[in-house]
């Protein structure tokens, strides 16, 4: 299923736009795993920018990864900080998994580089504080990975809920499922400890989290109610063919959570990477005016899983209205993510995933661990950077 996921973000039949190639940025790509391929297969489609250097802890991966992907190997380095200490680079791609997500983007922020880094943003809100600090002292951009917001129907959400077709907005339901989906489809970096960190919570919850959030304008957390996990993972028998896996599983493969919002607004959540079950549900938004559904995805190729809902009175007439889907161009939100960030750099624009959003989704995440480790609800205190 995963690299039926991944494949989906390969292929791109968008033109590629107008740009300027006067100067070309040059790029570093630090991690050369899964998730640096979607970058390059989208780096390489951008007239304007060089990879000059690639990092990995793995010798020897960065040529692999060359071969696979049909580049040149440009310089490569054993780590992230010995190639942005070597080259004079624009921007770097963090690619590498949750936990080393925080001192990559403050290394390269404090060194004057621009970053992209994968989704989550990290791991914890402490970490996420630093790298909006790093961020805000370096005056570059850190842009966090959330491409599905760049989906057409993504931003229909938003802009349904901007109308005031709604109303005020009271209550958002969001989350997602797999019913066998742990993802270890190149190795177990996902579900060990030393190196996610957070299991579905963060791999596939901060997209649905940011789906919601983002639909409803960030509104600030104030205290969660969090459970999590680990029935599937953690048994030898969901491994048919690797059951050694089980011993390696380290994090959460399932969610819930209750969140009170700044604006009287509740949050219901519920993440799943393996559950007996097909979906946890559609996402719903309930306002005073009207209520949207969004069907499920197929957790996570960046799309709504079909029409959007919007349940409203017409005349004082329970009426249901289907709002038509746009064409699924999945196969271009990676460009789409690139290209807004490489524009960004150049133009000295806000961040496309600004941290100032990012760091509440960061920080939910962050408490629902907190109170699922202590077993009572807890308060969310993010401070000002
Ligand atoms: N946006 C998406 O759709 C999407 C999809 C999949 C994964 N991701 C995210 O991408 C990240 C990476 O996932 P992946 O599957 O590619 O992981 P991976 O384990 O396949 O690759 C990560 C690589 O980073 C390298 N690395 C770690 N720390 C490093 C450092 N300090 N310097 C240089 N190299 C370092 C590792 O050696 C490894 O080769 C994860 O955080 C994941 O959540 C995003």
């Amino acid at each position: 299923m995963a690299d039926d996921i991944l494949d989906r973000f390969k292929e791109g039949d968008e033109e590629t736009a107008e740009v300027d190639t006067g100067k070309k940025l040059k790029i570093g790509i630090i991690g050369t795993g899964w998730i640096a391929e979607a970058h390059i297969a989208a780096y390489v489609r951008c007239p304007d920018i060089e990879i000059v250097a690639m990092a990995d802890l793995i010798p020897g991966k960065v040529e692999k990864f060359c071969k696979k992907m049909g580049i040149p190997v440009p310089h490569v380095y054993p780590d992230h900080a010995s190639m942005i200490d070597n080259e004079e680079l624009d921007a770097v791609s963090v690619c590498t998994y949750n936990r080393t997500h925080a001192e990559c983007s403050i290394y390269a922020l404090e060194h004057g580089v621009n970053v992209l880094c994968e989704k989550p943003m990290c791991v914890t809100l402490e970490e996420a504080v630093e790298m909006r600090r790093a961020e805000k002292k370096s005056g570059k951009i850190l842009s966090i990975g959330f491409q599905p917001r760049l989906d057409g129907n993504m931003k229909m959400i938003k802009k349904i809920v901007e109308s005031g077709e709604l109303g005020k907005i009271y209550y958002i339901q969001t989350g997602g499922g797999r019913r066998h989906g742990i993802p270890t489809p190149y190795g177990t970096t996902f579900i060990e400890d030393e190196t996610a960190g957070i299991g579905a919570l963060a791999d596939i919850g901060c997209y649905s989290l940011d789906m919601l959030l983002n639909a409803v304008g960030y509104p600030k957390p104030l205290t969660v109610t969090g459970y999590k996990s680990a029935y599937f993972g953690t048994d030898p028998s969901y491994y048919p063919t690797h059951p050694e896996y089980a011993e390696k599983f380290g994090v959460d493969d399932f969610a819930a959570a209750f969140v009170r919002l700044e604006g009287d607004i509740i949050l219901d959540f519920r993440i799943a990477w393996a559950m007996h079950m097909d979906t946890c549900g559609d996402a719903l938004i309930l306002g005073t005016k009207g209520g949207l559904r969004i069907p499920s995805t197929e957790c996570w190729n960046g799309t709504i899983g079909g029409p959007l809902v919007l349940y409203h009175d017409v005349a004082g007439v329970q009426t249901q209205t289907v709002i038509p889907p746009e064409e699924k161009d999945t196969g271009d939100l990676f460009y789409k993510k690139i290209r807004s960030f490489l524009d960004a750099c150049k133009n000295g624009d806000k961040a496309p995933v600004p941290t100032e959003e990012i760091i509440y989704n960061q920080a939910i995440i962050d408490g629902i661990v907190r109170s699922a480790n202590c077993g009572r609800e807890v308060e969310i205190n993010v401070p000002e950077v």
